[in-house]
Formats: C-alpha cells, sequence, structure tokens
C-alpha cells in the first residue's frame, strides 16, 4: 500500500494508537453521544510542522452548542450528577487522572501533531501538569465549605437567628480555550468544575481541538456521567461567540487575547453570566547588576523560549542594568543562534513550529514592524525554510517603549531587550504596559529584590525563575491581563456561588 510521502512524513514516529485517534471521523460531543454539526460544516486540523491537514473536526454553529447546554443543563440538575456526594466526585477525578497518565504518551504525541511542540515537552510538561492538577482538584471535592454566623440582628432584639453560608456550585460552565497548552487548558476549567460539581460546555480552540476530543472520552471511561463534560469544536465567531452570549450558561471561563476577552465579557454580563478572563501579557523580565551576565541569558532565554514564545506569561521584554546590557544580549544571541528548529516529533530539535501560518505571519510581521521602528536584530529575524510555521528564535537589541513589539503581546519566539539605569527605573518602565500577569526579578539581593516585588502591577512575580507554576499558587492578571484566578483555592470561588442561610430560631 502507498500514501502520500507528505502524510507519511506526518505520522513518522508517532504510535498506531495515536494515529488511528487523530485519523478518526471526529465528531462533537453532547449529552455522551457523538454528533456532527447540525450543517454538517467542518474545520480542517493542520500539522504545524509540515502544513499538512491531518484531520478535521466539526465546525459547530449556534444550534449546536444549544443543545450542549441543554445536556449540560440537565446533568446538572437531574441525576446521578447532581446527587452525587463530593467524596464520589474526588475519587471520579482521582481516577480521571489516573486515566491521563496511563494515556500520556498518545496524549503527549496527539498534542504534538495539533499544535507544534516537541513530544517529549508535552509529555514532561503538559501532561505532568494537566495530570497534578486534576490530583489537586480532586482534593478539594471534599473541602468546600462556608462559615457559619451569630447574627446581632440590632432592629429585631427579642429574636435569635442563626446564619451560614453554602458553596454551591455556580452551574453551567462554558468554557472557552486558546491553542498554547490545549490540554492543560481544558484541564484547568473541567477539573474545578468537577470537583465543584458544575458541568461544563467546552469549545476548545480551532487550531487545536484533538486532545479536547480524546480528554472527553477519557473523562467519560472513569464513570462521569453523560452530559456532565460535552465538547463543541468550532470557530471562535460562531461556536465560541453563541456559548459566550447563552442565557442557558452560569459562567464562562476563558483564555485567550485581551480583545476577545473584552468581547465576552460584554457579551457575558448581558446575561450577567459569571465570568474568568485569562488574558495576554507582555511580563517583563528585570535582571539586577549583581546577577552573573551569562547565568541571566540563560534564564532570559528560557523565559521566552518556552513552547516556542506562545505563553501568556512569556518573558517577552527584558530589562538589563547598563552594567551588563552588552554581555547579556551577547549571550542571548548565542543562545538563540544556537537552538534547531525542528519537527515536534525530533528529540534533536530545540524548538519546534508556531500553531499556525496565520500565527507564524503575525508573529514574523511583528519582526518586521520591530526593524522599521530601529531595533537591532541581534539573533533571527526570519522564517524557517519549508511547509512549516516556523520562526527564528529572535532578540531585538536596543528597543524602547514607543515600539509595537515592546507595547504589544506578540506570542512567539521574540525578546526585546532594554537597559535601565536603576531600581525606580526598572520597575517604572515594567509597569509601563497595559498587561500585568507575570514579571521576574533577577538577583540575589534580597533587600533589592523584596524592595522591587510591591512595586510591579502583576499577577505573579518570580524571583531567579520565571513560567514555574504550581496547582496550589492562584494564576491571574492585573490590570488588562484578566479577571479572576485560576489554581490554588482561589479557584473554588471561580466555580461555586455563596448562599447566604439565615434561620429564625
Ligand atoms: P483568540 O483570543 O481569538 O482565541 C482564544 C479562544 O477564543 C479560541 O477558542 C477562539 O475560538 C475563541 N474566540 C475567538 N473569538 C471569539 C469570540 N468572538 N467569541 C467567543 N470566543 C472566541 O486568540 P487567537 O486569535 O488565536 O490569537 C491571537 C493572539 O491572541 C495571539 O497572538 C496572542 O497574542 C493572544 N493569545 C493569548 C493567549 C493567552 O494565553 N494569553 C492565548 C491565545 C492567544
Ligand atoms: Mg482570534
Amino acid at each position: 500500500m502507498t500514501e502520500p510521502a507528505a502524510q507519511q512524513s506526518v505520522f513518522h514516529g508517532v504510535s498506531a494508537a495515536t494515529r488511528a485517534f487523530v485519523e478518526r471521523n471526529h465528531r462533537l460531543h453532547i449529552g455522551g453521544d457523538w454528533h456532527d454539526a447540525h450543517d454538517g460544516a467542518r474545520l480542517e486540523v493542520f500539522d504545524p510542522a509540515t502544513g499538512v491537514a491531518v484531520a478535521s473536526v466539526p465546525a459547530a454553529q449556534a444550534s449546536d452548542v444549544d443543545r450542549a447546554v441543554a445536556a449540560a443543563r440537565d446533568a446538572f440538575e437531574d441525576g446521578e450528577w447532581a446527587h452525587m456526594p463530593p467524596v464520589a466526585r474526588e475519587r471520579l477525578l482521582l481516577q480521571l487522572a489516573d486515566a491521563m497518565e496511563a494515556h500520556a504518551d498518545e496524549l503527549a504525541e496527539i498534542e504534538s501533531l495539533d499544535q507544534g511542540k516537541a513530544v517529549g515537552m508535552a509529555r514532561h510538561l503538559d501532561l505532568t501538569m494537566a495530570v497534578d492538577f486534576v490530583r489537586y482538584m480532586a482534593g478539594w471535592a471534599t473541602k468546600i465549605d462556608g462559615r457559619t454566623v451569630t447574627p446581632s440582628v440590632p432592629y429585631l432584639p427579642d429574636q435569635t437567628f442563626t446564619g451560614w453560608t453554602r458553596k454551591e456550585p455556580v452551574g453551567v460552565v462554558g468554557a472557552i480555550i486558546p491553542w498554547n497548552f490545549p490540554l492543560l487548558m481544558a484541564a484547568w476549567k473541567i477539573a474545578p468544575a468537577l470537583a465543584t460539581g458544575c458541568t461544563v460546555v467546552l469549545k476548545p480552540a480551532e487550531e487545536t481541538p484533538l486532545t479536547a476530543l480524546r480528554f472527553a472520552e477519557l473523562i467519560e471511561s472513569v464513570g462521569t456521567p453523560a452530559g456532565v463534560v460535552n465538547v463543541v469544536t468550532g470557530e471562535g465567531h460562531a461556536a465560541g461567540a453563541a456559548l459566550s452570549g447563552h442565557p442557558g450558561v452560569d459562567k464562562i471561563a476563558f483564555t485567550g487575547s485581551t480583545e476577545v476577552g473584552k468581547r465576552i465579557g460584554k457579551a457575558a454580563v448581558e446575561n450577567m453570566t459569571r465570568v474568568s478572563l485569562e488574558l495576554g501579557g507582555k511580563s517583563p523580565v528585570i535582571v539586577l547588576d549583581d546577577m552573573d551576565p551569562r547565568a541571566a541569558a540563560q534564564g532570559a532565554a528560557e523565559a521566552i523560549f518556552l513552547n516556542h514564545g506562545q505563553v501568556c506569561t512569556a518573558g517577552s521584554r527584558l530589562y538589563v542594568s547598563q552594567r551588563h546590557y552588552d554581555d547579556v544580549v551577547d549571550g542571548l544571541a548565542g543562545i538563540a543562534r544556537g537552538m534547531r528548529l525542528g519537527s515536534g516529533r525530533d528529540p534533536e530539535a530545540q524548538m519546534g513550529p508556531l500553531v499556525s501560518r496565520a500565527q507564524q505571519q503575525r508573529v514574523t510581521d511583528y519582526i518586521a514592524s520591530g526593524r522599521e521602528q530601529g531595533a537591532r536584530i541581534a539573533a533571527g529575524g526570519g522564517a524557517g525554510e519549508g511547509g512549516g510555521y516556523y520562526v527564528e528564535p529572535t532578540i531585538l537589541a536596543d528597543t524602547n517603549h514607543q515600539m509595537r513589539v515592546v507595547r504589544e503581546e506578540i506570542f512567539g519566539p521574540v525578546l526585546t531587550v532594554m537597559p535601565y539605569d536603576d531600581l525606580d527605573d526598572a520597575a517604572r518602565l515594567a509597569n509601563d504596559s497595559p498587561y500585568g500577569l507575570g514579571a521576574s526579578v533577577w538577583s540575589n539581593d534580597l533587600s533589592r529584590v523584596h524592595r522591587l516585588i510591591p512595586k510591579i502591577r502583576a499577577g505573579t512575580v518570580w524571583v531567579n525563575c520565571h513560567n514555574v507554576l504550581d496547582p496550589a499558587l492562584p494564576l491571574g492578571g492585573f490590570k488588562q491581563s484578566g479577571i479572576g484566578r485560576e489554581l490554588g483555592r482561589e479557584v473554588v470561588d471561580l466555580y461555586t456561588e455563596t448562599k447566604t442561610v439565615l434561620m429564625s430560631v
């Protein structure tokens, strides 16, 4: 049997199980069943390493979203899920984590084919974090509680009352997620929903719908009742917009661009739908003058190049004290030039392609705008060869805050570097951005580090590391980087309503 060379190279090195899944006839997952979109429309799914279409998924429309929301509503209100005790939800989440672990290699390969990232990175970062987070949320299922209060009610002095609060599941959650960490983002929305007793309609990004569909199968394989987790694949302006404006949805959990986040927030508030938004960033990396320039360059390279720069907290603005500026730029340029681009299935490659042709174009347009506005290209600057969506790791030196490359989120392997004078100058520059998601400070001078931390307007400040996340620590944005905190105990508040009970006794 022969097959086109392109198809062979796409599946080179992946398991038969992965290939069988990717090539399957994918359908929407609604109410425990699999359906085509109402009008039969489909979207192609491309391998970013080659640009070859490997699969297609249904392009859901508003009527498909209606069905999914109705299924989630039914599962929330009646039947097995509505009556399941917390300890049973905990057990379910633990079994789900085990199932994810058992299929981790397959999930990592699907993610690599769909998203472009290295299989090894998907396995060791995305999968590990997703599994750990599901286990972390399993623990919360039995630990969600309210408070008891002894009311005074001063205007009814002759009566006695008792009062307490209950944390109740918010209801049907509409989750809209991006393409940079597809399975992990699905887990970040679905696990808290299951821990708190909610039901979910998940809309994955159109670029990366595949792991969400496999995840839905695993969720049901451990005994989650039908309709608790529904997956509708489709485009943002159609399926995404229908979900965020749906009166039957109680809460929207969104991760993606600030522009779309604002639109979703407006649509949600029309129905008073609860909304949490994890949006864009332009996170500063501040290197103080006690740092070894070589170590600083290494840390800054990791802060920007993780996941090829497609990270909401990517350290995309580097500020280096005048003293080490040239050395750090040289160090970074050397690291960037030495990185080998290649497919996510090539174990020798150090950086894979971007997610899509559109993202590759967007990032190379930003590099061109940096060049036009006077940035010096210390390394990279080009797109890679061939049909894949590659962009070279790029260092833009001598940038300033008038440039678009410094002000706007690029979401690719592009670092802007600027010198600063003193600590106040560093803090001022770090905060001169509409975003406030992450920041990192690199120094072993404790007192200066402590003075800087409160000055930085960002949801997370890392010290001598960057992009490091833990399930128990909240993540979210100041300013235009979003509303609400995911992870940690804070996430429980996003998926629950507080009910006050006051009883005359
Ligand atoms: P996007 O924000 O458009 O996509 C994220 C999700 O929102 C996807 O599931 C998409 O289908 C959905 N969506 C799009 N339009 C919608 C609408 N009108 N109503 C409801 N849902 C909608 O991001 P996109 O276009 O893929 O990337 C553009 C830029 O956004 C990137 O270059 C990057 O700067 C930023 N971005 C930031 C992310 C982050 O984690 N901070 C993640 C993805 C993108
Ligand atoms: Mg978009």
